[in-house]
């Protein structure tokens, strides 16, 4: 698996800004679909094109566009939701799939409650959206589902990554390109990502 960290400025400026527990719902939620922006730009940069033919003023002319309606980003419920919009600005034909997991408080294992990916999965560029890769439970089940589905060229896309994550999915998916906004230092006894930001489902969503 190739593991791709983004170095821009911009994107560790949004992110410290996301990290500070003073910064409010609204703006945490412009913050992730910042950052899923500025990443995509950097994630989408092989993406598939196809040639279309163009009139200009001067003449007809064969020119490249985005093969956008083979491109499908696929958010994990909840959290994931939250970089979608960012990604669909660069690229508005783009499908959308979802895949709702939770994590168990106990165990940390995770949880499949639904699963909705469009057709044809096996002939599109997949792009999986989760802000945080913790333990990579989530990562792997998901890329699991999508696999059993038929998926088969996929990405992943994660704000900011515990090691232990990026270990796990690397391990389990090596063919899966990860792209990490930060690589942050472990985690702790409850499996949060440190120093992290704290559950990004609930800044996104406001529920806690
Ligand atoms: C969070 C996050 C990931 C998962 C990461 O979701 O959005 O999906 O935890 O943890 P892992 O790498 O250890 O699996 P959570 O289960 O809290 O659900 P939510 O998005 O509905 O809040
Ligand atoms: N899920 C989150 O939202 N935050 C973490 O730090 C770990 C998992």
């Amino acid at each position: 698996m190739s593991v791709c960290y983004m170095t821009h400025p911009l994107i560790k400026h949004k992110i410290t800004l996301m990290r500070n527990e003073k910064t409010s719902t609204k703006e945490f939620r412009n913050l992730v679909e910042e950052v899923a922006m500025l990443m995509g730009y950097e994630a989408l940069s092989d993406l598939q094109m196809i040639e279309t033919t163009v009139k200009t003023p001067i003449e007809e002319t064969k020119q490249p566009v985005i093969a956008g309606k083979k491109l499908a980003i696929v958010p994990i419920l909840r959290a994931g939701l939250g970089m979608v919009s960012g990604i669909q600005a660069l690229v508005p034909s783009a499908r959308i799939g979802h895949i709702g997991l939770y994590r168990d408080p106990e165990t940390h294992e995770p949880h499949e409650y639904y699963c909705k990916l469009p057709e044809p999965i096996e002939e599109r560029q997949i792009v999986v959206v989760d802000p945080m890769l913790a333990t990579g439970g989530s990562a792997i089940a998901a890329v699991d589902f999508i696999k059993q589905h038929g998926g088969k060229q996929i990405k992943f896309m994660s704000i900011i990554a515990a090691p232990e994550g990026v270990k796990a999915l690397t391990q389990a998916h090596p063919d899966v390109q990860l792209y990490v906004g930060c690589l942050d230092r472990c985690l702790n006894e409850n499996a949060y990502i440190c120093p992290g930001l704290g559950d990004a489902g609930d800044r996104i969503f406001g529920t806690k």
